[in-house]
């Protein structure tokens, strides 16, 4: 995969799956702005992929706020003169039912996971357009896009959204040379399960079985796809869905495994 000349810009990219990310797309040879609320994170990151001879830049941003979005997106463009990939990475976790979910709850994983992913696209896509050089975006879901498990209901919603908001943005912009595809992780190793995990080590092992490959994956492994998906290598594929889960959604098996 080849990224040289293109501008990157991946969300949430101070921990997890998007740190992974960001540090990939450098390899391949993009310029990447590292986007996060947590700045110290970021700036991480960034040293993570300057150390190893890359270029990027931090961004600290509350993706919850269109404004901070629309300025994100601003700043890269006024760096780079240019935008050509979004990962759109950026997303919280409540790890509550409905009952337990409050109206502020709720607004936060909405305005992060939903909010803060449509505008991003939004604002890519009108640099894409100013630009007239098409453009790649690729949106983080979920296994929970498709499938449930319990006591993550209002989670579970914003990914089946972003699966949805995939398609959509697919069908309204292929004409204009802008890919739009989402990677659908099964449990990855990242701080987004730290509390499952801290109740102990059953719990990963457990995680592990709901995959046919019998393990949890790691962050770059996810990364290793994203990259593909935003490389001329995938220029025939748009509005798709990749599982990225070690066999999570291949079918019953892995599922009935854990109660075996
Ligand atoms: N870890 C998994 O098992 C798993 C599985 C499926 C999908 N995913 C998805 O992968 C993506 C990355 O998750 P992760 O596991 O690496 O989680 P993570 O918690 O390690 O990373 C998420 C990052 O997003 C940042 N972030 C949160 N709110 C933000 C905001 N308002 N503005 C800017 N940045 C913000 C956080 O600071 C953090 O750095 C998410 O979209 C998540 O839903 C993760």
């Amino acid at each position: 995969m080849r990224l040289e000349n293109r501008v990157a810009v991946v969300t949430g990219a101070g921990s997890g799956i998007g740190r992974a990310t960001a540090v990939r797309l450098a390899q391949a040879g993009a310029r990447v702005a590292v986007v996060d609320i947590h700045a110290e994170n970021a700036r991480d990151t960034t040293e993570m992929i300057e150390q190893a001879g890359g270029t990027a830049r931090t961004i600290q941003a509350d993706l919850a706020q269109v404004s901070e979005t629309e300025r994100a997106i601003a700043e890269v463009v006024r760096r780079w003169g240019q935008l050509d990939i979004l990962v759109n990475n950026a997303a919280v976790m409540i790890e509550k039912g409905i009952v337990d979910t409050t109206e502020a709850d709720w607004d936060r994983i909405v305005s992060v996971n939903l909010k803060g992913t449509f505008f991003c696209a939004k604002y890519a896509i009108q640099q894409f357009r100013q630009q007239g050089t098409g453009g790649n975006i690729l949106n983080m879901a979920s296994v929970n896009s498709f499938y449930a498990e319990g006591g993550i209901a209002a989670y579970a919603m914003t990914k089946g959204g972003i699966a949805q908001l995939t398609r959509a943005l697919a069908i309204d912009h292929s004409a204009e040379g802008i890919r739009v595809n989402a990677i659908c992780p099964g449990w990855i190793e990242t701080p987004l399960n730290a509390n499952f995990f801290a109740q102990g080590p059953h719990v990963r092992e457990q995680a592990g079985r709901l995959h046919a490959i019998g393990r949890i994956g790691q962050p770059e492994e996810v990364a290793d796809a994203v990259a593909y998906l935003v490389s001329d290598e995938a220029s025939f594929i748009t509005g798709a869905l990749l599982t990225v889960d070690g066999g999570f959604s291949a079918g019953l098996a892995p599922a009935l495994g854990v109660v075996l």
